[in-house]
């Protein structure tokens, strides 16, 4: 067994990993192949941090494969980008359902070509039962989008009297997030070398780990991921409190 993997303090895991997927351009770039190749690859890392969260007992994994951004890239890649994606969902989600994970999108859907629509369609029926790893791919997503159509959604409410603007708290905020079915995520992994969040869940982040390391994505393996959950483990988490405040609690918990 690795070594990482024995460090990791399995009472303490976090409950939900975010990922920004970075790097599987210049990984391609760096051996001379075309950005696609880069993608492609890309995806047996999807495959192998899946399958080790699984294994951990994580309970939610979100990926950032594709931004409300990325949309203006040249129209080759964001086509291959579609097709990859297409053709990965229709090759893993029986994969995904034998291993009891479920599903979930989160993004601008109404953007994604209508063969990408369907097959996700059919891949969120087929896991939406199972009660394993909770598998968010974030596809066409940006915070700013999300933010905003919580707003507008928001507003609705207010003007058709279903809601007081007295009564719009966090709470309220929150059920009209995309995520609000799941906790906000503890610990944020970026790939690549970049130090940004590049539109990614800005509000859910607000508290959460931030874990930059330079592999590029098609490297980033289980053994990566184990580093950087202790890491995490290793982080004093202060929420605004006093480190003295903190150590109290969790002595007291
Ligand atoms: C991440 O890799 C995948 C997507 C954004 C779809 P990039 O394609 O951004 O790779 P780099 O950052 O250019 O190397
Ligand atoms: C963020 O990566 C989006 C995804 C990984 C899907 P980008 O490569 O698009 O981000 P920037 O442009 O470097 O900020
Ligand atoms: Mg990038």
């Amino acid at each position: 067994m690795s070594q990482l993997l024995e460090k990791i303090d399995k009472s303490h895991l976090p409950r939900h990993i975010a990922i920004i997927m970075d790097g599987n351009g210049r990984w391609a770039k760096e051996q001379g192949q075309d950005r696609l190749f880069g993608h492609f690859h890309g995806v047996e890392s999807v495959r192998n941090i899946v399958e080790g969260c699984a294994e951990l007992g994580i309970e939610y994994l979100t990926l950032y494969a594709f931004s409300t951004e990325n949309w203006d890239r040249p129209e080759y890649e964001v086509v291959g980008l579609m097709e990859l994606l297409v053709n990965t969902i229709r090759q893993e989600a029986e994969t995904l359902h034998k291993n009891n994970i479920r599903l979930h999108v989160i993004g601008d859907m109404s953007m994604l070509p209508e063969y990408a629509k369907k097959e996700l369609g059919e891949a969120l029926e087929m896991t939406k039962n199972n009660t394993g790893l909770n598998l968010v791919m974030a596809l066409s997503y940006s915070g700013r989008w999300e933010l905003l159509n919580a707003v507008k959604n928001i507003a609705h409410e207010v003007k058709e009297g279903r809601l007081n603007v007295e009564a719009i708290n966090q709470d309220v905020l929150q059920r009209f997030l995309t995520t609000s079915n799941f906790p906000d995520p503890e610990l944020m992994i970026r790939t690549s070398g970049e130090y940004r969040i590049s539109n990614f869940l800005l509000y859910q982040l607000a508290y959460a780990e931030l874990y930059f390391t330079h592999v590029r994505w098609p490297d980033f393996r289980k053994e990566n991921l184990y580093e950087a959950i202790v890491d995490f483990q290793g982080r004093e988490r202060r929420f605004g409190k006093t480190g003295e405040q903190v150590s109290k609690e969790s002595v007291s918990h």
